[in-house]
């Protein structure tokens, strides 16, 4: 028989008059979307299959545009989006994409809403809720993420226009220390937003980056790590955040881009599985890691690797870099490449689906252009 959350609340809370009150109740609670969030958060973390990230701003995917010579406009940015999305066959590989705000409400060539058109494909739509990164006063010149004023509303109509899970994305700097108020502001803003998401029926997606830069070694890296998902899950439970329904989108652990000293997919796993055993409960079901500027080969060698060994959680990915940079090189921004910018696309996902499930073959990989790093000093996103 199934767990009842709710009953478990009423064993720890007490129950007034057929209501649980929360009375004493240490990360146990019982909201109206508690179900739904739990089948949501099942669905994305569901074997085989993983995230597209594409929620880049609109400055950012301008960055991308600019890449290949195309202009920044909305016409231009639909029109990439709508590769995206429309790629056939994509929800074998993917369960859930994140969109920018521009894109939940935006309207494909063919008049279809592109919420719909995932939807369509059995894929979840998703919102970045942040409004993005600034400086953190009296820090070591660390950055701390906005968003959380009038975010319930926000949340509220997201839910009405089909989105059914959210992300908000806060960075942790290694070199720049990190200071005790960084860690905690990254934290507890994490932690607000879970809580604020949950109420409203969208399952957060928990990213604490802890960025690529620096020289760091990866004992550092992991060292700074379980201090972040640390302080993340005590703010986490202090809040009353459902852990059933939430997901994680940790960066791995590797030396920083600048270490002399390489690790080899083994050892990213090993540090990487490391942290998520001593820090996250088996109660969360998905971890879905972010590129963070890996190449799109390392990052799918390090996921299989993950997927070799045994652990509790539906271990995947969230990738945006390691997923779209073959897609906009074939593209070009032109309409007679559609479709074979969608097959490169299908190919990273097929590739990282395998990754997930550890049957991913490198020897099926036809081009030298997915070795090539994506790291960016200081890249924002
Ligand atoms: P990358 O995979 O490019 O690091 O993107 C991560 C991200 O936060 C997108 O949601």
């Amino acid at each position: 028989m199934a767990f009842s959350l709710k009953s478990a609340a009423s064993m720890k809370a007490g129950v007034a008059g057929g209501r649980v009150t929360r009375k004493n109740c240490v990360a146990v609670r019982a909201g109206k979307f508690d179900e739904e969030l739990m089948k949501t958060a099942k669905t994305i973390a569901s074997p085989g299959r993983g995230i597209m990230a594409m929620d880049e701003s609109n400055a950012t995917c301008g960055k991308r545009l600019d890449s290949i010579g195309v202009e920044n406009n909305e016409d231009n940015r639909r029109a990439y989006r709508e590769l995206l999305v429309s790629a056939p066959g994509l929800g074998e590989y993917i369960s859930g994409a994140i969109l920018f705000e521009e894109t939940l409400y935006q309207t494909c060539s063919n008049g279809q809403k592109m919420s719909d058109m995932l939807t369509a494909q059995g894929i979840v739509p998703g919102i970045k809720v942040d409004k993005g990164l600034a400086p953190l006063a009296n820090s070591n010149g660390e950055q701390w993420c906005m968003g959380l004023d009038g975010l319930d509303k926000r949340c509220a109509e997201y839910y009405k226009a089909g989105a059914r899970f959210a992300k908000w994305r806060s960075v942790v700097s290694i070199p720049n220390g990190p200071s005790t108020i960084a860690v905690r502001e990254c934290a507890y803003g994490l932690a607000r937003y879970a809580a604020i998401s949950q109420n409203a029926g969208l399952v957060p997606i928990i990213e604490p980056e802890v960025l690529l830069d620096g020289d760091q070694t990866i004992e550092r890296c992991l060292e700074v790590s379980e201090a972040v998902w640390a302080e993340t899950f005590k703010y986490m439970a202090d809040n009353k955040v459902l852990f059933e329904g939430i997901l994680l989108k940790p960066a791995m652990v590797t030396p920083g881009a600048e270490c002399p000293t390489r690790a080899s997919p083994q050892q990213v796993a090993h540090a990487t599985l490391t942290l998520l055993k001593r820090r996250v409960p088996p109660a969360v079901p998905g971890i879905h890691f972010l590129s963070g500027g890996q190449s799109e080969l390392e990052a799918t060698l390090n996921l299989q690797e993950m997927n070799r060994q045994p652990n509790p959680w539906h271990v995947s990915f969230s990738y945006a870099r390691a997923l779209q940079n073959s897609v906009l090189k074939t593209w070009q921004g032109k309409q007679e490449n559609v479709e074979a910018a969608q097959k490169a696309l299908l190919q990273r996902a097929k590739a990282n689906s395998d990754a997930q499930k550890g049957v991913y073959d490198p020897a099926s990989e036809g081009s030298a252009e997915a070795a090539q790093s994506m790291y960016q000093k200081g890249y924002s996103y």
